[in-house]
């Protein structure tokens, strides 16, 4: 629809966050709106920039954020996603303005596209009166869970749970109050967590429109009581990283000779074991992942990132003893090419966090998981993947001969048999999300003609 005779407004701004886990689907939005378009512009932080080189089609434009580079780096994400709200709205707001004021009548702005961490933009897409559309890089059941359970931890709380239990179906009462707790159990005071969920979702009450990374086979029931509480209409159009072509995003370099090594091996025979780029773990917990690993007398190629080791420094965390004993069947790599190694014929299984990229390109792969949840969102993604849809197995407790079993249901035991295959089952119903008439494939057409109506 052209407004006054002017050519359709086509750019769209998107603002991201500097983690690993947002990048790479804000990124992959932008490729796959672009493929419908759009131009796009990036604006980034200067603290984890994106590399521009890997996507000529855009404009990139960093910001000042004036983040301290150790509060991130010590991994302090709340204090992270708090300053840096604070820190760039003007810087931002400013850029916007004289975008706006420079846009030639064939290039302007539609709306400003945002991460739901960096919130402040809604306020910007107000001042600037353009639409704003949050993207959610979690699940819907993460959605959900910040509205429906604002105060998990008030009194209360379990009587409301038990009285909705029967207005629920097996997908959202699967969210048990132990998971609903969990993930608001971090090193931060309940309070602070509690007051970010309610700034983002008053952010999202906000919007102009809601897009989520994820299918609607995965999380019907979520995906209906979140679009009854808010106004704006909701895109769920993943799998994104099945969306677009498979660009690497990578903030660390990664070390793609683990390719050449699980060539060599037999299908399906080896564990992937990733923890995502944030979570960290002490050393007493990395030995017992580590013998795990030994004692399972399987195959397993480990991403061991620096500062998976919390307060530790060390090169070389590892026992020379336990690096003998696995050097014939092990490889250990900083950082992999993870969707590659997911969709390689000799990984069988994949012990994970369950962040919710890593769970989403596990079940795109039909790779079955082994789940160990450290915080926020990985609790409930740990519920759905184990619980719901039982695609994975959840490990207890980060202690050696627990692990080994797991690890050998999950990889070889008949026990482990019907997570295998129901991995392989939802696989298939995800290509289908993303073929012509699949749910997600006209989700995206429905948010391409929904922006073009601005
Ligand atoms: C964070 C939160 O922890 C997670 O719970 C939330 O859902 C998203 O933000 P992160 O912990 O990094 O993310 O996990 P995840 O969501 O799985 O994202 C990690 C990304 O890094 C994935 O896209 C994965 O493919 C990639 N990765 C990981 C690599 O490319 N190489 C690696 O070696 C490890």
């Amino acid at each position: 629809m052209e407004k006054l005779g002017k050519p359709k407004a086509n750019r769209l701004v998107f603002l991201t966050s500097p983690f690993q886990g947002h990048i790479n689907p804000m990124l992959q939005l932008a490729t796959i709106l672009h493929s419908k378009g759009f131009s796009i512009t990036i604006v980034h932080l200067q603290f984890n920039s994106p590399n521009p080189s890997n996507h000529p089609q855009f404009t990139f434009k960093p910001i000042t954020d004036n983040l301290s580079e150790s509060k991130v780096l010590q991994g302090d994400i709340l204090g992270t996603v708090k300053a840096l709200n604070k820190n760039c709205q003007v810087p931002f707001e400013l850029y916007m303005k004289q975008m706006t004021e420079k846009e030639d009548s064939d290039d302007r702005i539609s709306c400003i596209v945002y991460d739901g961490l960096m919130y402040f933009a809604h306020t910007v897409a107000n001042n600037l009166k353009l639409p704003g559309i949050i993207v959610r890089t979690s699940a819907a059941a993460g959605i959900f869970n910040f509205t429906v359970f604002p105060h998990p931890h008030q009194q209360g709380y379990i009587s409301l749970l038990d009285s909705m239990a029967e207005e629920f179906s097996t997908e959202l009462q699967s969210l048990k109050l132990k998971e609903l707790h969990a993930s608001i159990k971090t090193e931060y005071p309940p309070d602070a967590v509690l007051e970010l969920r309610a700034i983002i979702t008053s952010a999202i009450k906000d919007s102009s429109a809601i897009i989520i990374n994820t299918m609607s086979y995965l999380e019907r029931e979520a995906l209906t009581k979140i679009q009854d509480i808010f106004n704006a209409s909701i895109f769920p159009v993943g799998p994104f990283h099945k969306l677009a072509p498979t660009v690497s995003n990578s903030l660390l370099q990664e070390d793609r000779s683990c390719i050449s090594w699980l060539d060599k091996q037999a299908p399906k025979s080896v564990l992937y074991v990733s923890f995502g780029s944030i979570v960290s773990m002490t050393e007493d917990e990395l030995l017992e992942v580590a013998w795990g690993l030994a004692n399972s007398e399987l195959p397993f190629l480990w991403v061991l990132r620096p500062g998976l080791v919390r307060g530790s420094d060390l090169l070389e965390p590892l026992p020379e003893i336990f690096k003998k004993r696995v050097e014939e069947r092990g490889c250990i790599v900083e950082w992999a090419p993870q969707q590659d190694l997911l969709a390689h014929s000799a990984v069988g299984g994949f012990w994970t966090h369950c962040g919710w990229n890593s769970t989403l390109e596990s079940i795109c792969e039909g790779v079955p998981m082994l789940c160990r949840p450290f915080f926020g969102d990985q609790f409930l993604n740990v519920r759905y993947v184990c619980h719901l849809w039982r695609v994975g197995l959840e490990l207890e407790e980060l202690e050696r001969e627990k692990i080994v079993k797991a690890i050998r249901k999950l990889m070889v035991d008949g026990e482990g048999e019907e997570v295998r295959q129901r991995a392989v089952e939802f696989k298939e119903k995800a290509k289908l999300c993303q073929i012509e008439g699949g749910s997600s494939y006209c989700s995206l057409n429905d948010l391409a003609e929904h922006i073009s109506s601005y």
